[in-house]
């Protein structure tokens, strides 16, 4: 059993989230990472493209439910292993219509 806690990261490859798992990747038992993007799409360094061999990550949409189930398949919370999830996952983008960004930060699945 690992002493050190495991992470899932929501928007992991976002500023805060990418700079959030080189941090946390020394003192982390697992590391899972959950993005609507793709490491290859989003301008990583070297740095982070490396961190990412011992990351899983997983290409999710958390606006719906599908996402959500998706980003938390197979994580269980229990003696051996413990989960700290950290939800970085935001719509930043500046200059969306009132209508876009409501359609960005909702569950599409409940409309
Ligand atoms: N950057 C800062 O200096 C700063 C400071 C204080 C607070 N924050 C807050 O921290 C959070 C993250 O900020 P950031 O700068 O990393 O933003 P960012 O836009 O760089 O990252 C957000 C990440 O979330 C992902 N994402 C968005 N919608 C998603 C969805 N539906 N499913 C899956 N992934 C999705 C995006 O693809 C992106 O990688 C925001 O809530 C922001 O307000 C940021």
């Amino acid at each position: 059993m690992s002493t050190k806690p495991s992470y899932l990261i929501l928007g992991g490859l976002g500023f805060i989230g990418r700079n959030l798992f080189l941090h946390l990747l020394q003192n982390a038992n697992k590391i899972r990472i959950v993005d609507k993007q793709l490491p290859l799409t989003v301008y990583l360094t070297k740095q982070h493209m490396n961190a990412l061999q011992n990351i899983q990550t997983v290409q999710a949409d958390l606006n719906r439910q599908e996402g959500i189930i998706k980003a938390f398949e197979g994580i269980e919370q229990n003696k051996e292993e413990k989960w700290i999830v950290i939800n970085c996952a935001a719509e930043t983008k500046y200059g969306l219509s009132p209508e876009v960004q409501q359609m960005c930060i909702t569950l599409q699945d409940l409309i």
